[in-house]
């Protein structure tokens, strides 16, 4: 029902490009800080109130999965919040939902907690890599979980959990989140080390402290110690701002060479993205450390090199982005993804529109600029990598036809009409 009233109307994205971008971006609440706050949610009796939610399918499906397990779940639509009464009836999350998104595996640990049981049949996710949840399920384990895990169901159970010591061999922010949303109520004391401080997972340990947890966070050490609680409360958390959209639309505004000021967000998120921007020649005014204004003074874009990494690092979700903006800029780019085994599936697609990659080894690509890309018909094939193409379409000469756009409502609240008011000639049609 949520899921329905999120979707987009079309398919098809057509993007008439070469249009400078000038104006002001609101920034939407963060799709991947909500998601765990959302899980949270249930951790308590009470109701919880969560603000700044974005209205994307993602959260959609997530409202009804909740709903689905029979919590009730209130969307002030005004306020772009959510209230959330839970309750278990239903601790089996089906296919055709837990199915759209990998964030339905975010249940599995709130479940456990209150309801000693939870069974979720599959989890899909963008396809950029093989995306197993081995890490969420050993620190299940270590807690005293049992896990049965069947060809198309994973099952979790425990009467109930005690606290634990689980190292991750790879900060995982949704392994780490899991592990929160688990020990919160457990026995006695969890220590997590090599934890993923990801901004989002630090917002979801403010909601659960708002919640009455009892969590030490030592964001140098990568640790967090939960010192396990009889029960939450409800509690009223507001989300903090998309750091991928800000990235996003940054990019949007240099690569159409373009002046867009963007607020309601926080630069201390995106302190990695705004250094690789001045590096290749974008000057961003701090305005203040909720407001920006990204314009391009130089002549030409400078190529520049880039590694994803955990947080603090730059972040694999802004790398599609980046690879679109590189064929602006003069020189060769050198993009390496560390974070995920097949995260280049938007490279044919800018290929068709002239760009100039070549693949230098599974995890590197080299982007030769500057070059004037053409527009051209585009699939995108996940939320990330078809945002890359319509950034890309904008700075292209002609019209683009972007098919799979549902994909990128998945994580980008109203990104047409947010284009549109910069003077972006974008619209959404059903088919071609
Ligand atoms: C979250 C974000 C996603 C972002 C990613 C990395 C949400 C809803 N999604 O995804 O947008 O791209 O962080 O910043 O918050 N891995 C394992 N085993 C596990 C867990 C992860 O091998 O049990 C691997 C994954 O396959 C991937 C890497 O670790 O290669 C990173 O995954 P993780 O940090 O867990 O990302 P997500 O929480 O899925």
């Amino acid at each position: 029902m949520f899921l329905k009233l999120f979707l987009p109307k079309g398919n098809v994205a057509l993007v008439e490009g070469g249009h400078i971008l000038r104006g002001v971006i609101e920034i939407s609440g963060g799709k991947n800080a909500s998601l765990p706050c959302l899980a949270a949610s249930i951790l308590s009796a009470e109701t919880s109130t969560i603000e700044n939610i974005p209205f994307i399918t993602d959260i959609g499906c997530m409202l009804d999965i909740l709903t689905h397990i029979g919590s009730k779940v209130v969307l002030h639509e005004s306020s772009k919040s959510v209230s959330i009464t839970p309750n278990v009836a239903c601790p089996v999350i089906p296919s055709e939902l837990s199915k759209r998104m990998r964030a339905s595996t975010l249940l599995l640990g709130s479940l456990l907690a209150t309801y000693g049981y939870a069974k979720i049949e599959g989890y899909g996710g963008c396809p950029i890599g093989k995306r197993p949840i081995d890490l969420h399920l050993r620190a299940f384990k270590l807690l005293g979980a049992k896990i049965t895990m069947k060809e198309n169901f994973i099952e979790v159970s425990a009467r109930k959990l005690k606290g634990a010591k689980i190292n991750f061999n790879f900060p995982s922010v949704g392994a780490t989140e899991n592990a929160l949303l688990a020990s919160c109520m457990a026995d006695g004391k969890t220590i997590l080390t090599n934890v993923a401080i990801e901004p989002e997972v630090l917002d979801l340990v403010n909601m659960l402290k708002a919640m009455g947890a009892d969590i030490v966070v030592d964001v140098n050490k990568r640790t967090i110690i939960v010192n396990g609680c009889r029960d939450l409360e409800g509690c009223r958390h507001r989300v903090i701002p998309d750091r991928i959209e800000v990235g996003t639309y940054a990019v949007a505004s240099a690569i159409t060479y373009g002046n867009i000021q963007l607020c309601k967000l926080n630069t201390c998120h995106i302190a990695e993205v705004i250094k690789k921007l001045v590096n290749m020649g974008v000057t961003i005014d701090i305005i203040s450390c909720g407001h920006i204004r990204v314009i391009v003074e130089e002549e030409e874009l400078r190529s520049t090199d880039i590694i994803t990494r955990p947080y603090p690092g730059f972040p694999t979700d802004m790398q599609p982005q980046f690879t679109s903006l590189a064929t602006k800029a003069r020189g060769t780019s050198y993009i390496t993804e560390t974070i995920y085994e097949n995260r280049f599936l938007h490279v044919p697609e800018l290929k068709k529109m002239g760009a100039k990659i070549s693949i230098v080894d599974q995890r590197t690509i080299a982007i030769k600029g500057p070059t004037i890309l053409k527009g051209s018909s585009l699939h995108a094939k996940d939320i990330r990598g078809g945002m890359a193409l319509v950034l890309a379409a904008l700075s292209a000469q002609g019209v683009s036809y972007i098919d799979g756009v549902e994909h990128i409502w998945r994580g980008y609240e109203n990104f047409i009409e947010k284009l549109e008011k910069v003077g972006a000639k974008v619209r959404v049609i059903d088919s071609v």
